[in-house]
Protein backbone atom coordinates (compact mmCIF):
# COMPACT_ATOMS: atom_id res chain seq x y z
CA UNK A 1 0.00 0.00 0.00
CA UNK A 2 1.39 3.77 -1.26
CA UNK A 3 1.12 6.70 1.21
CA UNK A 4 1.85 9.97 0.24
CA UNK A 5 4.69 10.65 1.58
CA UNK A 6 6.12 7.85 -0.38
CA UNK A 7 8.63 9.14 -3.20
CA UNK A 8 8.23 9.88 -7.03
CA UNK A 9 11.06 8.66 -8.83
CA UNK A 10 11.54 10.00 -11.79
CA UNK A 11 14.27 8.78 -13.96
CA UNK A 12 15.89 9.16 -17.48
CA UNK A 13 19.06 8.16 -19.15
CA UNK A 14 21.10 11.68 -17.59
CA UNK A 15 20.29 14.91 -16.89
CA UNK A 16 17.94 15.56 -19.51
CA UNK A 17 15.19 14.84 -17.69
CA UNK A 18 15.76 17.55 -15.50
CA UNK A 19 13.13 19.10 -18.38
CA UNK A 20 10.47 17.25 -16.95
CA UNK A 21 11.80 17.27 -12.85
CA UNK A 22 11.50 21.15 -13.26
CA UNK A 23 7.64 21.14 -14.38
CA UNK A 24 7.00 18.52 -11.89
CA UNK A 25 8.52 20.93 -8.88
CA UNK A 26 6.63 23.75 -10.19
CA UNK A 27 3.15 22.47 -9.80
CA UNK A 28 3.70 19.91 -6.84
CA UNK A 29 6.90 21.63 -4.92
CA UNK A 30 5.77 19.64 -1.83
CA UNK A 31 6.44 15.87 -2.93
CA UNK A 32 9.79 13.48 -1.75
CA UNK A 33 11.11 12.98 -5.53
CA UNK A 34 14.25 10.95 -6.15
CA UNK A 35 16.12 11.78 -9.85
CA UNK A 36 17.85 9.06 -11.45
CA UNK A 37 20.34 9.79 -14.23
CA UNK A 38 21.59 6.90 -15.78
CA UNK A 39 24.54 8.91 -17.48
CA UNK A 40 26.52 5.72 -17.40
CA UNK A 41 24.47 4.19 -19.64
CA UNK A 42 24.12 6.68 -21.83
CA UNK A 43 22.72 8.21 -24.37
CA UNK A 44 19.68 5.23 -24.85
CA UNK A 45 19.23 6.83 -28.28
CA UNK A 46 21.31 5.07 -30.44
CA UNK A 47 20.87 1.53 -28.81
CA UNK A 48 18.49 -0.94 -29.58
CA UNK A 49 14.62 -1.01 -28.49
CA UNK A 50 16.05 -4.69 -26.50
CA UNK A 51 18.86 -3.09 -24.71
CA UNK A 52 16.85 0.19 -24.24
CA UNK A 53 14.21 -2.03 -22.82
CA UNK A 54 16.10 -3.69 -20.52
CA UNK A 55 18.49 -1.20 -18.76
CA UNK A 56 14.56 0.55 -17.91
CA UNK A 57 13.45 -2.41 -16.15
CA UNK A 58 16.44 -3.02 -14.59
CA UNK A 59 16.31 0.15 -13.24
CA UNK A 60 12.80 0.68 -12.04
CA UNK A 61 13.25 -3.15 -10.50
CA UNK A 62 15.52 -0.80 -8.12
CA UNK A 63 14.08 2.47 -7.88
CA UNK A 64 10.62 0.25 -7.02
CA UNK A 65 12.30 -1.29 -4.10
CA UNK A 66 12.83 1.57 -2.63
CA UNK A 67 8.82 1.89 -2.19
CA UNK A 68 7.75 4.61 -4.57
CA UNK A 69 4.08 5.96 -5.03
CA UNK A 70 4.99 6.65 -8.96
CA UNK A 71 7.40 5.93 -11.26
CA UNK A 72 7.83 9.11 -14.01
CA UNK A 73 9.35 7.92 -17.19
CA UNK A 74 11.36 11.44 -18.23
CA UNK A 75 12.73 10.09 -21.23
CA UNK A 76 11.05 9.78 -24.39
CA UNK A 77 13.41 7.34 -25.43
CA UNK A 78 12.56 4.85 -22.47
CA UNK A 79 8.90 5.59 -22.69
CA UNK A 80 9.33 4.54 -26.24
CA UNK A 81 10.88 1.04 -25.32
CA UNK A 82 9.40 0.35 -22.50
CA UNK A 83 6.22 2.19 -21.05
CA UNK A 84 3.92 -0.91 -22.15
CA UNK A 85 6.54 -3.29 -20.14
CA UNK A 86 6.56 -1.31 -16.86
CA UNK A 87 2.87 -1.31 -16.89
CA UNK A 88 2.67 -4.79 -17.27
CA UNK A 89 5.24 -5.37 -14.08
CA UNK A 90 3.68 -2.59 -12.07
CA UNK A 91 -0.05 -2.89 -12.70
CA UNK A 92 -0.19 -1.12 -8.75
CA UNK A 93 1.75 1.81 -9.56
CA UNK A 94 1.40 4.95 -11.20
CA UNK A 95 3.98 5.03 -14.18
CA UNK A 96 3.66 7.89 -16.27
CA UNK A 97 6.10 8.32 -19.37
CA UNK A 98 6.83 11.32 -21.47
CA UNK A 99 6.27 11.11 -25.29
CA UNK A 100 6.80 13.57 -28.18
CA UNK A 101 4.65 16.34 -28.35
CA UNK A 102 3.21 15.72 -31.47
CA UNK A 103 -0.39 16.31 -30.27
CA UNK A 104 -0.78 19.82 -29.21
CA UNK A 105 1.96 20.91 -31.75
CA UNK A 106 -0.73 19.23 -34.50
CA UNK A 107 -4.08 20.64 -33.07
CA UNK A 108 -2.49 24.12 -32.91
CA UNK A 109 -1.44 24.29 -36.61
CA UNK A 110 -3.73 22.31 -38.57
CA UNK A 111 -2.59 21.39 -41.85
CA UNK A 112 0.74 22.93 -40.92
CA UNK A 113 4.60 21.75 -40.87
CA UNK A 114 6.01 20.50 -38.25
CA UNK A 115 9.13 18.90 -37.42
CA UNK A 116 9.91 16.38 -34.78
CA UNK A 117 13.52 16.18 -33.00
CA UNK A 118 14.67 12.92 -31.53
CA UNK A 119 16.46 10.34 -30.95
CA UNK A 120 16.80 7.37 -33.61
CA UNK A 121 15.83 4.91 -31.53
CA UNK A 122 12.22 7.29 -30.85
CA UNK A 123 11.13 7.99 -34.17
CA UNK A 124 11.98 4.97 -35.43
CA UNK A 125 10.22 2.72 -32.21
CA UNK A 126 6.38 1.34 -32.85
CA UNK A 127 4.70 4.01 -30.29
CA UNK A 128 6.04 7.04 -32.33
CA UNK A 129 5.04 5.67 -35.54
CA UNK A 130 1.61 4.95 -34.34
CA UNK A 131 1.63 8.84 -32.72
CA UNK A 132 2.74 10.20 -36.42
CA UNK A 133 0.04 7.81 -38.48
CA UNK A 134 -2.87 9.98 -36.65
CA UNK A 135 -1.37 13.43 -37.99
CA UNK A 136 0.71 12.51 -41.20
CA UNK A 137 -2.10 12.48 -43.04
CA UNK A 138 -3.47 16.38 -42.31
CA UNK A 139 0.00 17.92 -42.01
CA UNK A 140 3.53 17.77 -43.61
CA UNK A 141 5.70 16.24 -40.81
CA UNK A 142 9.49 16.33 -41.07
CA UNK A 143 11.17 13.65 -38.72
CA UNK A 144 14.65 15.12 -37.24
CA UNK A 145 16.71 12.59 -36.08
CA UNK A 146 19.58 14.37 -33.80
CA UNK A 147 21.84 11.71 -32.35
CA UNK A 148 24.97 13.28 -30.42
CA UNK A 149 22.81 16.13 -29.25
CA UNK A 150 22.04 14.57 -25.93
CA UNK A 151 25.55 13.19 -25.40
CA UNK A 152 26.15 17.58 -25.72
CA UNK A 153 24.13 18.24 -23.00
CA UNK A 154 25.47 15.59 -20.67
CA UNK A 155 28.67 17.49 -21.48
CA UNK A 156 27.05 20.73 -20.49
CA UNK A 157 27.86 21.64 -24.06
CA UNK A 158 24.83 22.61 -26.10
CA UNK A 159 25.71 26.15 -26.62
CA UNK A 160 29.26 25.46 -27.47
CA UNK A 161 30.74 25.80 -31.31
CA UNK A 162 30.20 22.04 -31.71
CA UNK A 163 26.14 22.10 -30.97
CA UNK A 164 26.37 24.98 -33.02
CA UNK A 165 27.32 23.03 -35.39
CA UNK A 166 24.93 20.37 -35.01
CA UNK A 167 22.17 21.79 -34.69
CA UNK A 168 23.48 23.90 -38.06
CA UNK A 169 23.51 20.60 -39.87
CA UNK A 170 20.48 19.40 -38.99
CA UNK A 171 17.96 22.52 -38.72
CA UNK A 172 19.32 25.35 -41.18
CA UNK A 173 17.92 23.87 -44.26
CA UNK A 174 14.02 24.72 -42.19
CA UNK A 175 14.83 28.22 -40.75
CA UNK A 176 11.70 30.00 -41.53
CA UNK A 177 9.75 27.28 -42.76
CA UNK A 178 8.43 24.90 -39.71
CA UNK A 179 5.32 26.20 -38.00
CA UNK A 180 6.24 23.84 -35.22
CA UNK A 181 9.31 22.16 -33.49
CA UNK A 182 8.39 19.21 -31.59
CA UNK A 183 11.35 18.51 -29.06
CA UNK A 184 11.05 15.00 -28.62
CA UNK A 185 13.85 13.87 -26.33
CA UNK A 186 14.01 15.52 -22.94
CA UNK A 187 17.73 17.02 -23.38
CA UNK A 188 16.78 18.99 -26.25
CA UNK A 189 14.76 21.91 -24.26
CA UNK A 190 18.75 22.75 -22.47
CA UNK A 191 19.26 23.64 -26.16
CA UNK A 192 16.14 25.65 -26.68
CA UNK A 193 18.54 29.07 -27.50
CA UNK A 194 20.93 27.38 -30.12
CA UNK A 195 17.78 25.92 -31.83
CA UNK A 196 16.10 29.46 -31.61
CA UNK A 197 19.15 31.02 -32.85
CA UNK A 198 18.92 29.22 -36.26
CA UNK A 199 15.23 28.79 -37.04
CA UNK A 200 14.27 32.10 -35.81
CA UNK A 201 10.75 33.40 -34.18
CA UNK A 202 8.47 32.09 -36.55
CA UNK A 203 8.46 28.32 -35.31
CA UNK A 204 6.75 27.74 -31.90
CA UNK A 205 8.35 24.91 -29.54
CA UNK A 206 6.43 22.33 -28.05
CA UNK A 207 7.76 19.86 -25.63
CA UNK A 208 6.00 16.62 -23.09
CA UNK A 209 7.49 18.04 -19.96
CA UNK A 210 4.70 20.08 -18.75
CA UNK A 211 1.88 17.63 -19.87
CA UNK A 212 3.52 14.74 -18.23
CA UNK A 213 4.25 16.85 -14.84
CA UNK A 214 0.20 18.06 -15.46
CA UNK A 215 -0.78 13.88 -15.68
CA UNK A 216 1.36 12.71 -12.82
CA UNK A 217 -0.78 15.60 -10.58
CA UNK A 218 -4.07 13.69 -11.91
CA UNK A 219 -2.85 10.51 -10.68
CA UNK A 220 -1.90 11.05 -7.41
CA UNK A 221 -4.96 12.94 -6.78
CA UNK A 222 -7.17 10.21 -8.46
CA UNK A 223 -5.18 7.81 -5.83
CA UNK A 224 -5.43 10.56 -3.25
CA UNK A 225 -1.70 10.04 -2.58
CA UNK A 226 -0.73 14.40 -3.04
CA UNK A 227 1.71 14.86 -0.35
CA UNK A 228 1.69 18.47 1.03
CA UNK A 229 5.38 18.39 1.92
CA UNK A 230 8.20 19.13 3.00
CA UNK A 231 9.27 18.75 -0.36
CA UNK A 232 12.70 16.83 -0.91
CA UNK A 233 15.00 16.30 -3.91
CA UNK A 234 17.27 13.99 -3.65
CA UNK A 235 19.34 13.66 -7.03
CA UNK A 236 21.50 10.75 -7.97
CA UNK A 237 23.85 9.27 -10.81
CA UNK A 238 24.70 5.69 -12.02
CA UNK A 239 28.27 7.69 -12.49
CA UNK A 240 29.85 8.37 -9.41
CA UNK A 241 30.81 11.85 -10.72
CA UNK A 242 30.15 15.14 -8.23
CA UNK A 243 29.87 17.10 -11.73
CA UNK A 244 27.32 14.77 -13.00
CA UNK A 245 24.93 15.38 -9.89
CA UNK A 246 26.22 19.17 -9.84
CA UNK A 247 25.34 19.91 -12.94
CA UNK A 248 21.86 17.56 -12.84
CA UNK A 249 21.12 20.19 -9.82
CA UNK A 250 21.67 23.20 -11.92
CA UNK A 251 19.27 21.91 -14.86
CA UNK A 252 16.93 21.26 -12.37
CA UNK A 253 17.00 24.65 -11.34
CA UNK A 254 18.13 23.25 -7.84
CA UNK A 255 20.95 25.38 -7.39
N1 LIG B 1 16.55 12.10 -22.81
C1 LIG B 1 16.29 10.98 -23.66
C2 LIG B 1 14.94 11.17 -24.36
O1 LIG B 1 14.08 11.89 -23.89
C3 LIG B 1 17.29 10.55 -24.68
C4 LIG B 1 18.73 10.82 -24.51
C5 LIG B 1 19.57 9.63 -24.90
O2 LIG B 1 19.73 9.34 -26.08
O3 LIG B 1 20.01 8.98 -23.95
O4 LIG B 1 14.70 10.60 -25.39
Amino acid sequence: MNRRSDPIAVFDSGVGGTSVLRHLLRILPNERYIYFGDSANAPYGTKTTEQVRELVLDLARRLTARGIKALVVACNTATGAAIEALRTQYPQLIVVGVEPALKPAADKYPGGHIGVMATPVTLEGEKFRRLLDRFAADHKITLLPAPGLADLVEAGKQDSPEGEALLKALLSAYAGKLDALVLGCTHYPFATAAIRRILGDGTELFDGGEGTAAQTRRWLETKDLLYQGPGQVLVENSLDSPEIIHLTRKLAGLE
